[in-house]
C-alpha cells in the first residue's frame, strides 16, 4: 500500500477532524489537549516532560502494550486509553490539539503524517523516520500545512552544544576540515534472523506493534521493548539512535544540508539486523564554516571510535566515551555527548577559552551550564507546547529535523553495501548506484 493511500484513508474515517489546530485557535482555550502514542520507554519520559507544563491536559493516550498503557492511565486517568493510533484519531480527532509520537521508528511516520493530515502539530521522537521518503515527505506536510513540529532531540538546546556551536562559528579553529564523531554503543546484530515463533504475551497486540511493516512471527527479547532498534525493518542502528544527538550539534553548526556521498565500512548484510560496528565516511559540500569540501567520520560499536592521530587528546587522556571532535585549520575542539564543556586543543595541547566563552556569552546572552538533566530536558517539551500555543517557536522543527534524518538514513542504508562509495543526488533524491534506491522508501501494509 503506498504511504499518501494510508494516511488519505484514514484520515478520511474522521469528517470533522481535518479542522487545522492553529497556534491562533489553540492560544484562545489557553490549554493544549495532547495525544500520546508510545506510553512505555522513552514515551514514559517524553509523557511526563509534555504534561509538566502547565498548560497541557493530557487527553488520549495510546499504546500496543496494555501494561504500558495501565501504567501511563493511572497517571492520567481521565485521558481516554487506545491500543491503535488509527482509532484515537478517529474518535478523538476534534478533541485534541497536539500529538506526541514516541514509538519505535518503523510507526514514526505513519502516525505522525495521519496526525499532521488532520492539521494538528506534531512531536515526533527521533530518528524522525525509518525512511527517506518518509522524512521528505513529513517535512513537506508540515511546511504545506504550517505546523508547528519538534524532533525528539531534547539535548539541541543544552549549554554545552549551543556554546560549541557558536565557538565554531566565531571561527576559533578556523575552517572546519573534518569531525568525527562516536559511540561504542551496539545498537546492531550479526547473528542470523530466529528461527520459530515465541507465544504473543497476552498484553501485546503484535500486529499493531508491527503496523506499517511486513508481517513477522512474534519471538521474545528479539524486538519489543528497545531491541527493535537493532532490527532493519524497525529501527536504524547505532547511527540512527545516538548518531542523531551527536550529529546535531556539529550539523547545526556547520550549517550542512546533506551529503555527497556516503561509504560505510562493515559486515556483509545478513538480511537481518544493522551490522554492530561500522565507520561511515561522509563528503558534503562546503559551507561558510567549511573547508571546500567536509569529511564526516562516524564510528560505533563496541570498541568506538577506531584509533585516529586526530582523536588523540592531550597527555594520553582517554576520549569521552561518545562525542564529536571537530578538525580545524587552526586547532580542534573536542565536543563530548553530553552535559560538559567542549575544549579547545591547539599544536597537541588544551587552551583555555575563557575569554572566547566569556565575550560569546555575553554577547548570545548564554547564560551559565546548567548540570541537571532534569530541568535542561523539558525545555524542549514546554519549547513546544509554547509553539502550539503561539508563544515561542520550536529550534528543532521538521523543516531541519527531515535533512538530519536523511543525512543519518543514507549512512544506514550504505550499511547494505559494505566499503562501497554511494554518490548521492539530493535534488533528484536518488543514488547513482541504482541498486541503493531499493532502500529509500517502502511499501507499507494493511493491517
Ligand atoms: N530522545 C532521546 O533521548 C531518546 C531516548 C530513547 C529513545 N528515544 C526514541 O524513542 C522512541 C521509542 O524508543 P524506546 O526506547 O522507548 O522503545 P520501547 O520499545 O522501549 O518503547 C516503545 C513504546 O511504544 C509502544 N508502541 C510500539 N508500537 C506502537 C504503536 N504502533 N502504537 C502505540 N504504541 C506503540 C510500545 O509498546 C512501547 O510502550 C524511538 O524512536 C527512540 O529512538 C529517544
Amino acid at each position: 500500500m503506498k504511504r499518501r493511500d494510508f494516511i488519505k484513508n484514514a484520515a478520511a474515517l474522521s469528517s470533522i477532524a481535518i479542522l487545522p489546530s492553529t497556534a491562533w485557535a489553540l492560544g484562545k482555550s489557553g490549554s493544549l489537549r495532547t495525544a500520546h502514542i508510545g506510553v512505555g520507554g522513552m514515551g514514559m519520559e517524553d509523557l511526563r516532560a509534555i504534561a509538566s507544563h502547565e498548560s497541557v491536559v493530557v487527553t488520549a493516550l495510546c499504546d500496543v502494550d496494555a501494561n504500558n498503557l495501565a501504567v501511563a492511565h493511572k497517571m492520567f486517568p481521565d485521558a481516554k486509553i487506545y491500543r491503535d493510533y488509527r482509532k484515537l484519531f478517529e474518535e478523538m480527532g476534534a478533541d485534541i490539539d497536539a500529538v506526541v509520537v514516541s514509538t519505535p521508528d518503523h510507526t514514526h511516520a505513519p502516525a505522525s503524517m495521519m496526525a499532521m493530515e488532520m492539521g494538528k502539530p506534531v512531536y515526533c521522537q527521533k530518528p524522525l523516520t525509518h525512511h527517506v521518503a518518509e522524512a521528505r515527505a513529513m517535512r513537506k506536510l508540515a511546511e504545506e500545512k504550517k505546523l508547528v513540529t519538534q524532533m525528539g532531540i531534547q539535548v539541541h538546546s543544552f549549554y554545552d552544544y549551543k556554546l560549541a556551536t557558536l565557538l565554531i562559528r566565531s571561527g576559533i579553529i578556523g575552517k572546519v576540515k573534518t569531525v568525527r564523531a562516536w559511540s561504542p554503543k551496539n545498537w546492531g546484530f550479526d547473528g542470523p534472523a530466529p528461527q520459530g515463533e515465541d507465544p504473543v504475551p497476552a498484553h501485546l497486540d503484535w500486529n499493531l506493534w508491527l503496523g506499517t511493516s511486513p508481517q513477522r512471527p512474534y519471538k521474545e527479547n528479539y524486538y519489543h521493548p528497545g531491541n527493535w532498534r537493532k532490527v532493519l525493518d524497525y529501527g536504524c542502528g547505532t547511527l540512527g539512535d545516538m548518531g542523531v544527538h551527536i550529529f546535531d550539534t556539529p550539523y547545526n553548526a556547520l550549517e550542512l544540508d546533506v551529503p555527497k556521498t556516503i561509504k560505510n565500512q562493515c559486515r556483509k548484510p545478513t538480511g537481518f539486523g544493522f551490522p554492530e560496528h561500522n565507520i561511515v565516511t561522509y563528503t558534503f559540500p562546503g559551507t561558510r564554516y567549511t573547508a571546500k569540501t567536509l569529511k564526516w567520520v562516524w564510528y560505533d560499536g563496541p570498541g568506538a571510535p577506531e584509533i585516529h592521530k586526530e582523536l588523540r587528546l592531550p597527555d594520553n587522556e582517554k576520549l569521552p566515551e561518545q562525542g564529536a571532535m571537530f578538525i580545524g585549520e587552526k586547532g580542534r575542539l573536542l565536543l563530548p555527548h553530553f552535559m560538559e564543556l567542549p575544549r579547545l586543543i591547539v599544536d597537541g595541547k588544551y587552551r583555555n577559552m575563557d575569554a572566547e566563552i566569556a565575550g560569546i556569552g555575553k554577547a548570545e546572552n548564554l547564560g551559565a551550564p546548567i548540570r541537571n538533566y532534569d530541568s535542561e530536558g523539558k525545555k524542549h517539551y514546554h519549547q513546544f507546547v509554547d509553539a502550539c500555543l503561539g508563544k515561542d517557536s520550536c529550534s528543532a522543527p521538521f523543516s531541519y529535523a527531515a535533512r538530519l534524518t536523511e543525512t543519518i538514513l543514507l549512512g544506514v542504508i550504505a550499511g547494505r553495501f559494505p566499503n562501497k562509495t554511494l554518490h548521492w543526488n539530493s535534488a533528484n533524491a536518488s543514488f547513482a548506484e541504482e541498486a541503493a534506491n531499493a532502500f529509500l522508501d517502502a511499501e507499507y501494509r494493511k493491517f
